[in-house]
């Protein structure tokens, strides 16, 4: 068995502990002080989240999505995948270690989003990207922390709380899409989402490609 070689480590902003890369053969994790946010070997469902919300999106084109945040990029390049030409998608990530260890590390792995003509990075606090604009995006894709119970953050409570779902809420154009990740099923979250008026659909999903792993819960919430 290789043993697993640190790369580097960064503080989490807002003094939150701090995550480290490390990388083993073709391998590359990312970790919390607890917990593994991270394994470029399982992305089935990170796909899937740019997957499921792609299919769903009403407007064919010029579509403007936002997703937080970057992670090893293996939802932005499903998006890209699965969106047009004329798309422009922004990507709000927290850590700028990420950002760096994407263009550095691991960026290969996921076929070098971060090189698509139609995105752009932000290193900011998707919760604020998403108060500052109204009407703006045909979906946001959240995949930050473990879930709506926020595991590594505890500021991200914010995003997912009542306030963080009316702004996404308003963020949205008409038709809109508000996709969340999560390692788990909230029923309390399902009912703040249908009380922001969103109309929801929960989906199971694979940690791995082939219906494999772990199961993860994808919530598809629309602004009709
Ligand atoms: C589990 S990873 C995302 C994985 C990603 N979907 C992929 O395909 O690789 C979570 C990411 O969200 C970032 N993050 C956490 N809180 C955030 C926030 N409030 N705003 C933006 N990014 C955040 C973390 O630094 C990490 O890069």
């Amino acid at each position: 068995m290789i043993p697993w070689e640190e790369i580097d480590r960064a503080e989490v902003p807002g003094g939150e502990g701090e995550i480290i890369l490390r990388k083993r053969g073709t391998e590359f994790s990312i970790r919390a002080a607890t917990t593994e946010l991270m394994n470029s070997r399982l992305h089935g469902s990170e796909d899937a989240l740019a997957e499921l919300t792609c299919s769903r999106i009403k407007r064919k084109s010029d579509q403007r999505i936002l997703i937080g945040g970057l992670g090893m990029g293996y939802t932005l390049a499903a998006a890209l995948q699965h969106s047009g030409d004329d798309s422009l998608i922004t990507v709000a990530e927290l850590i700028p270690a990420v950002i760096r260890w994407n263009r550095e590390h691991f960026g290969h792995l996921a076929g070098k989003p971060l090189d698509d003509g139609r995105v752009s990075i932000q290193q900011e606090d998707v919760a604020e990207t998403i108060r500052r604009k109204k009407s703006t995006w045909d979906a946001i894709l959240l995949d930050v922390d473990n879930g709506p119970d926020g595991l590594t953050r505890k500021a991200n409570d914010r995003i997912y709380g009542m306030n963080g779902l009316k702004n996404a809420f308003f963020a949205l154009r008409t038709g809109g899409m508000l996709s969340i990740w999560s390692s788990g099923v909230d029923e309390q979250f399902t009912h703040r989402l249908k009380q922001c008026q969103f109309q929801t659909e929960i989906v199971t999903v694979r940690a791995r490609k082939l219906g494999k792993g772990a199961r993860h819960t994808i919530w598809l919430a629309t602004k009709s």
